[in-house]
């Protein structure tokens, strides 16, 4: 018999973030934003989701500067006038339809391909300018770059609470710029920024404290981490519980409230002797509410899918059992809701029978 799924759909009391139930749509680059900026459909894309249920949308990664931020195309940023009218539409609809929505600043550091960009001439920022361990690409950020990254993070969080969002999501996964800090082999600094835990995290606890000076208590912070990088998904930021510890308190200390911890598949235990996934830990350890993600109602991994794998609709049993004994607090939910937008409706009135399959064209759409 199918798990009784109404634990999904319990309010989440979460300090300063109450929800109407535990499902989060997670944050997906659409690049359907021509200018960077976004339009009507993007809105209406927003739109659909609030209106099919889901607790808290995260909007797609937000680029805080419109030059090293990115080099996707049509990726929407929150600095021109034009993108912050755009997101205002689309908060103004996700509102209308009784939803709530955060914005993801997503700064992709190494991982932006200058000669793609109209800035060829300008290197990519991170940590030391390595994006392949072992190999330098670029010279280390300079101490006044990485103050203006800062203050750019956080005017993108100070607009993000003025345009009315509920809430604002550093990306600090992945290995972009603020995961090229965290992760040893990708920071190679023997200055304040860099060498144990304290100086990896210094960057990312700069903005959250700023940020958190700026908005007041009330607004909440969340950032969302991996273990995994793109460059190797079988690493780890942190070997051990007590590395977690040093890598997500001052964290906390700083300011953040909720913890996103992105893995592939949220049934993985993050380390050894322990059934607990990252999420799992990152709560156990900081008393922070957290939110898991992974493969949530789907047969395969994301990665994946965009080599074309096809995905299946997947039993949700661990994923109650987990959120009964309250191993996490939120589940965020990606390309299940890219492919339908009343996947939360349809779970909660157990319409199993109405998932379809998770297929390479639902990638491409703005449906
Ligand atoms: C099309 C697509 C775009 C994504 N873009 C982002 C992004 O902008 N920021 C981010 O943190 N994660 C991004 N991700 C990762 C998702 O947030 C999520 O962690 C991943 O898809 C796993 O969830 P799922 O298995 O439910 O799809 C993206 C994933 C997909 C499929």
């Amino acid at each position: 018999m199918a798990a009784n799924i109404d634990v999904l759909f319990e309010p989440a009391n979460l300090g300063n973030l109450q929800l109407p139930n535990r499902i989060v749509m997670a944050p997906m680059t659409r690049s359907f934003s021509p200018g960077n900026a976004p339009g009507e459909d993007v809105a209406a894309y927003y739109r659909r989701r609030a209106e099919g249920g889901v607790g808290l949308i995260l909007s797609e990664g937000v680029s805080p500067n419109m030059i090293t931020a990115t080099g996707t195309r049509n990726v929407p940023n929150i600095v021109s006038d034009e993108a912050k009218a755009g997101w205002k539409k689309v908060i103004t609809e996700v509102k209308a339809a009784g939803g709530m929505m955060g914005l993801q600043l997503w700064h992709e550091g190494p991982y932006r391909n200058p000669s793609k960009t109209a800035h060829a001439e300008i290197p990519s920022w991170s940590a030391s300018g390595v994006k392949v361990p072992g190999k330098q690409l670029w010279a280390p950020m300079t101490d006044a770059e990485i103050e203006i990254a800062t203050e750019e993070f956080v005017s993108g969080a100070v607009t993000t609470k003025a345009l009315g969002f509920d809430c604002v999501e550093f990306h600090g996964a992945h290995s972009y710029l603020i995961d090229s800090f965290f992760w040893d082999q990708t920071n190679l600094r023997g200055d304040q920024w860099g060498g144990d835990w304290v100086g990896r995290t210094r960057f990312a606890c700069e903005i959250i404290r700023r940020t958190r000076a700026q908005v007041g208590p009330d607004f909440p912070l969340i950032i969302r981490l991996s273990q995994w990088k793109q460059q190797d998904f079988s690493v780890n930021t942190a070997a051990t519980p007590d590395e977690m510890l040093e890598w997500l308190s001052p964290l906390a200390e700083a300011g953040i409230d909720i913890f996103h911890c992105s893995q592939r598949r949220f049934w993985e235990p993050a380390f050894s002797g322990s059934d607990l996934n990252f999420a799992g830990w990152a709560k156990k350890l900081t008393g922070k509410p957290s939110i898991s993600v992974g493969s949530v109602g789907l047969s395969g991994e994301f990665t994946a899918a965009y080599a074309g794998e096809i995905s299946e609709p997947a039993s949700l049993d661990d994923l109650v059992k987990r959120m009964e004994a309250e191993e996490f607090d939120l589940i965020a939910v990606g390309r299940a809701l890219l492919q339908d937008p009343l996947w939360a409706r349809k779970i909660r009135e157990g319409r199993d029978n109405e998932l379809a399959a998770f297929s390479k064209d639902a990638l491409t759409t703005l449906s």
